[in-house]
């Protein structure tokens, strides 16, 4: 088999995944969350490449053509380098995406104000990825960041819709809206944010909207195998799933 691999630092890119499936359930797909070493949000950019280019490695040794990186950390810290250094030298006819252009591409359409939030890890925030591809390619939009170091641990540990999730999701959501009082779209630019969706749902105001990146990546996957049949012909098609 050949799969479509789907690649997160956890449970996060599980919400990928299942928009993914959902949109295109023809193909197989192996997903490997990196659980043991979650989160990777405040890691280093040469521990997150290190950790990223193992994964993807191993992805390719499973029969993986595609690796979709669905961790926005890794999209940000060592995506560029695995498609500059490594893939020539592994496999040059294989590709590796990651999900920060895609999610940037779309978010074009959702403000009226022109003001939007980001919520990411410290590792995304800090690498200024998404202002600097947003700035490329809309530059009427500003953009407020703000990291949530906390959320990932509550999401690898099962606590996110317990009480104990209140007090933080409601703090960084109240200093990311502090930023401006014209934010009318957050992006939730971290794959395990969509599991606090209830919960972001009730601490946010309703004429805000929350965009989750799922459906967002899944659509642009579909359009990406339209464009590559080199790419889409070795991608198999029994409506496997595995996981690691
Ligand atoms: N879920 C990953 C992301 O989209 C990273 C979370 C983490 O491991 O800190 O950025």
């Amino acid at each position: 088999m050949n799969p479509i691999a789907v690649f997160d630092s956890g449970y996060g890119g599980l919400t990928v995944l299942k928009s993914i499936v959902a949109r295109l359930p023809q193909y197989d797909y192996i997903y490997l969350g990196d659980n043991a070493r979650a989160p990777y949000g405040n890691r280093s950019f040469s521990v997150i490449y290190q950790y990223t280019r193992q994964a993807v490695k191993y992805l390719f040794d499973q029969g993986a053509h595609l690796i979709i990186l669905a961790c926005n950390t890794a999209s940000a810290k060592a995506l560029r380098t695995i498609q500059q250094k490594d893939l020539p030298r592994w496999y040059p006819n294989r590709r590796v995406l990651g999900v920060i252009r895609p999610s940037v591409e779309a978010l074009g359409q959702y403000s009226k104000t022109h003001h939007i939030g980001v919520l990411a890890t410290n590792g995304t925030v800090n690498s200024q990825s998404y202002r600097l591809e947003i700035s490329k390619l809309h530059n009427h939009l500003e953009v407020f960041q703000h990291a949530c170091p906390m959320w990932v641990p509550l999401v690898e540990n099962n606590e996110h819709l317990g009480p104990g999730a209140d007090y933080f999701i409601q703090k960084d959501l109240q200093q990311l809206l502090s930023q401006s009082v014209n934010i009318d779209t957050i992006l939730l630019a971290c794959t395990h944010y969509p599991l606090l969706l209830p919960k972001l749902q009730e601490f946010t105001p309703p004429d805000i909207k929350i965009i989750p990146q799922g459906n967002i990546v899944a659509e642009k996957l579909e359009d990406y195998l339209h464009r590559h049949p080199e790419i889409e012909q070795n991608c198999t098609k029994n409506n496997q799933i595995k996981f690691l």
